[in-house]
């Protein structure tokens, strides 16, 4: 069994072939840890690597132990104000005015598989040998509240996932300020923190900076996880790179409102600390109630940055996202936004379909404008019936020529959104999120729904349906456009309103899950004004994500490179559209916007009846194209090559898992004038294997190819189409 219990020394070691997690009921029965890294081997009494004080200075827990100072324990559920002056992992307020607590162990649970966790997306497995389970249970003694903190391993995989649950089995009701999902505690804190930053538009930056003393943060206060920060962040050391080096990465399974923070102390050891934000949350835990916290992922990375990703990848493909698309191709889609905005009706919209049946497109989608009186974003959200001047004949009807023209039909929805502007709004003023007697602000001219209350959610619920039980619909884009402010319920009592950012996140889950049950046949894509909600949480639902609302394929390299640090490609929603590009107005080649579009989900975002004949040509091949390798770009190994945050160029690459097929992406965003030899040396291929590639005369083993480096040169081939700007290109290996 991968997880060992040793009883003589009251330690835990939960290893497999890549890591090694080992941890110890402490002489005050609290839990310390006393390694996380590369796996080692097992023994009986890791004893030697407690460290107990330091000398100098310090609060011990009692007179009789004076060098047992929490301060300087690596600990797994540290109980704050109590001699550890680092952040703790839960705040419990309590009727006697009284934050302090005690956690003491009382037995704890070895067994193979993992337990779904209630109401929260989380990892899951298909059979019980995939994974093995701890389950400790801790007791306060005074206030008779439990926490049982659950780890999972992988067997086959980097990945150890952590939660904790409360359990109210007192007489008292107590008030959750903070708890953490996860709390890790470093030896030292010589690392880089790598994280996803960005805004709209320019979703997950990959930044870089060392850790230093104090506490480093990454949040969102938003009610939606955010293109801000995303939720994971990873420590490096200096010397890690893309292939090489350790790294350690954390994700959080939540789409809500969180805090993952690094606490660095003047003993330079990193407490790792990850929870839904404290600011926003309160939740009060009346006797036999029990509170689950968000599951937070750990992946074990000794072969630098990429290894990690792919673990990700991995996991979040095979044991995250759910359902029938998990491991099918995805349908190439045209979706009509940039192509019409809102200004359609449905002659221009079948016309649209016509063209894109004809180039070879598989879906479409109807995006925002549909519904009643939506012809601005002023508008109709919460009406969610056809706009019968735009749709004469209904949705259904719409859907019905459309299957005729021999393409599937998709809709958008912004299900937990209302305008004023509506007959939702006349009918259930009370249904928005908002401080009675206050000004509540506006984003993109409409309020949130309060998805805390089961009635609106049932509501919307029964909405969506009417129109699913009637329409042919295959694929929904669930939007969300804007952040979430004044958050407050009037279905809730004032005690409540800190249970209100969360509660929200547990009724949007309960939606998706509602309906993904109900219509499994539907593939969702996630979606925040682009990619404003690109987490784990929502990929347990909707297997698709809508990356970013910036479609210029220059500006998508940084979005998607930054995007794969986590997240694999058949999650990645990406469209070629039109030029010049909406968002920059720049001017780029067909060709380049579908070479980045490919490592994706891949579709169009354009109007197909304003295309030259030329371009049709083009498209049609790209479809192709596209049909013939999408199971190796959405299923295959990713590698980043080259980053488009440090180089001039771009690159990366999908091979196939028998290594027979790779596909490298290579993009040169701006023409250098008398410029050098380029070699690009790939990864993950067979040295072994004799690779030919597309359109080149020469062949190559596969060591040279990692070794020596693909030419991605023209010019060293005689050729002389290397030039101008935006220039990319794609090389098919093949060793069959
Ligand atoms: C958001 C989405 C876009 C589009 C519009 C419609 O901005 O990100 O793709 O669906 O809403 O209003």
């Amino acid at each position: 069994m991968p997880i060992i219990f040793h009883p003589s020394t009251n330690t835990f070691h939960l290893y497999n072939n890549t890591l090694s997690y080992i941890i110890k009921i402490l002489p005050n029965r609290q839990i310390g840890n006393l390694y996380f890294g590369h796996k080692i081997h097992d023994q009986e009494n890791f004893d030697h690597l407690f460290e107990l004080a330091n000398r100098g200075v310090r609060v011990c827990v009692d007179e009789i132990h004076n060098n047992f100072s929490l301060e300087h324990i690596k600990q797994e559920f540290p109980s704050p104000y109590k001699g550890d002056m680092r952040l703790g992992s839960i705040d419990l307020a309590q009727s006697n005015g009284s934050h302090i607590v005690e956690f003491y162990y009382d037995h704890h649970e070895i067994f193979f598989g993992k337990r779904p966790l209630e109401g929260l997306p989380s990892t899951y497995i298909e059979s019980d040998q995939e994974a093995t389970s701890l389950w400790i249970t801790l007791k306060d003694p005074l206030l008779h509240i439990t926490a049982i903190l659950q780890y999972t391993l992988y067997e086959k995989r980097a990945v150890l996932t952590r939660s904790v649950k409360l359990c109210n089995e007192g007489k008292d009701t107590v008030v959750i300020e903070a708890l953490s999902s996860l709390n890790l505690d470093l030896p030292d804190a010589d690392y880089d923190m790598m994280t996803l930053t960005g805004a709209w538009a320019r979703e997950r930056s990959i930044k870089i900076h060392p850790l230093h003393e104090g506490i480093q943060s990454i949040y969102s206060l938003r009610g939606h996880s955010s293109a801000n920060f995303n939720p994971f962040f990873a420590l490096k050391r200096k010397e890690t790179t893309e292939n090489q080096g350790e790294a350690i990465g954390v994700s959080f399974v939540y789409s809500g409102n969180f805090l993952a923070q690094v606490d660095v102390d003047s003993f330079n050891t990193a407490r790792i600390n990850l929870q839904i934000h404290p600011a926003t949350f309160s939740w009060p835990l009346h006797p036999n109630q029990t509170f689950q916290a968000p599951e937070a992922i750990l992946v074990y990375s000794n072969q630098g940055i990429n290894f990690m990703s792919q673990t990700f990848h991995d996991l979040f493909r095979q044991r995250l996202v759910r359902g029938p698309y998990r491991d099918k191709s995805r349908p190439i889609l045209i979706n009509n936004w940039e192509g019409t905005y809102m200004d359609f009706d449905e002659n221009i919209l079948l016309e649209m379909a016509k063209e894109a049946k004809n180039l070879g497109v598989e879906l479409f989608v109807l995006d925002d404008g549909w519904f009643e009186g939506r012809n601005t974003d002023t508008t109709s959200l919460g009406d969610w019936w056809a706009d019968r001047v735009k749709l004469p004949h209904g949705l259904s009807a719409l859907a019905k020529k459309i299957n005729d023209l021999g393409l599937e039909f998709g809709l958008w929805i912004e299900p937990e959104m209302i305008s004023k502007r509506s007959h939702l709004y006349q009918n259930h003023p009370d249904w928005i999120l908002c401080v009675p007697d206050r000004n509540a602000s506006v984003g993109r001219n409409q309020y949130v729904l309060d998805f805390s209350n089961p009635d609106v959610v049932d509501y919307i619920a029964r909405q969506l349906e009417n129109i699913l039980d009637h329409t042919a619909v295959r694929y929904i884009k669930w939007d969300m456009n804007r952040s979430m402010s004044e958050v407050y319920s009037s279905s809730h009592l004032p005690q409540e309103q800190g249970m209100i950012y969360h509660k929200y996140i547990l009724g949007v889950y309960r939606l998706y899950e509602r309906l993904i049950q109900k219509y499994p046949h539907i593939l969702f894509e996630s979606c925040a004004s682009g990619g404003g909600r690109f987490d784990p949480g929502m990929l347990y639902y909707a297997p698709q994500t809508w990356t970013s609302d910036n479609t210029d394929a220059i500006e998508r390299l940084k979005i998607q490179y930054g995007t794969s640090l986590v997240y694999p490609l058949s999650c990645m929603g990406s469209h070629v559209s039109a030029a010049p590009n909406h968002q920059l107005l720049r001017n780029t080649p067909l060709n380049t916007r579908a070479n980045v579009a490919y490592f994706g989900t891949f579709g169009y975002e354009l109007d197909p009846r304003v295309l030259l004949p030329s371009e049709k040509e083009e498209i049609r091949r790209q479809i192709d194209f596209m049909k013939k390798n999408r199971s190796l770009l959405q299923f295959g190994t990713f590698y980043r090559l080259l980053s488009p945050f440090e180089n001039k160029e771009a690159a990366w690459m999908v091979v196939s898992n028998d290594r027979l097929e790779a596909i490298v992406g290579y993009y040169r965003p701006l023409q250098e004038v008398n410029e050098r030899f380029r070699r690009l040396p790939l990864q993950g291929l067979d040295p072994n294997l004799l690779y030919a590639i597309e359109g080149k005369s020469y062949k190559a083993y596969g060591d040279e190819l990692m070794h020596v480096g693909l030419i991605t040169t023209d010019l060293s081939c005689q050729e002389q189409t290397d030039e101008g700007d935006y220039v990319s290109k794609l090389f098919i290996l093949h060793a069959k």
